[in-house]
């Protein structure tokens, strides 16, 4: 079994921040599919973008997760439209807990949408993120744990999702 925790959820709901703290308290290996992407790519994710363009940057997003989800006991953050492939779904449910960090409007952009490295982001009206949040919602709630984020720090945020896997982690041989 694979037995990873697979962290999904909405640009800035802390998907990063949130698995390092939480891997280092587990002694697990952390994985990041986005940083996986510009290793692979020697290019940022908003260089892909706009060199290549969006469908290229799902491409090389669809073979990172399969390389994330291939291994054990890791806590693995996704980017947050990695969910929107059906075959990145079924390769981060298999064998693994997945959480979705939830966020509004407000932290996400607070957290996300100033640091102009998130070419969805780029250029958009707060109600067009409103709306991109609320498209992307049904696609995240597969998820085995939710925990909302909003006005908690990382810290927190991985001390409630250990409480919630309690005892899953526990029945790990
Ligand atoms: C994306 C989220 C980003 C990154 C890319 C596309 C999305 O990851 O994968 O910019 O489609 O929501 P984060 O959720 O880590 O910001």
């Amino acid at each position: 079994m694979p037995d990873n925790i697979v962290l999904i959820g909405f640009m800035g709901s802390g998907k990063t921040t949130v698995g390092k703290i939480l891997a280092a308290s587990l002694g697990w290996p952390f994985l990041d599919t986005d940083a996986m992407i510009e290793e692979d790519a020697g290019l940022s994710i908003k260089e892909i973008f706009a060199r290549y363009g969006e469908q290229y940057f799902r491409e090389l997003e669809q073979a990172a997760v399969a390389r994330a989800a291939a291994s054990r006991r890791a806590v693995i953050a996704t980017g947050g439209g990695a969910v929107l492939s059906g075959v990145n779904v079924q390769r981060l449910r298999e064998g693994n807990k997945v959480v979705w960090l939830q966020v509004g409007l407000e932290t996400a952009l607070q957290r996300a949408g100033v640091t102009g490295d998130r070419p969805l982001l780029q250029g958009r009206r707060r109600e067009e993120v409103a709306e991109l949040i609320k498209h992307r919602e049904p696609y995240y709630a597969f998820a085995d744990v939710y925990v909302e984020t909003d006005g908690k720090d990382a810290a927190a945020v991985a001390g409630e999702i250990k409480e919630a896997l309690k005892s899953w982690l526990a029945s790990l041989k």
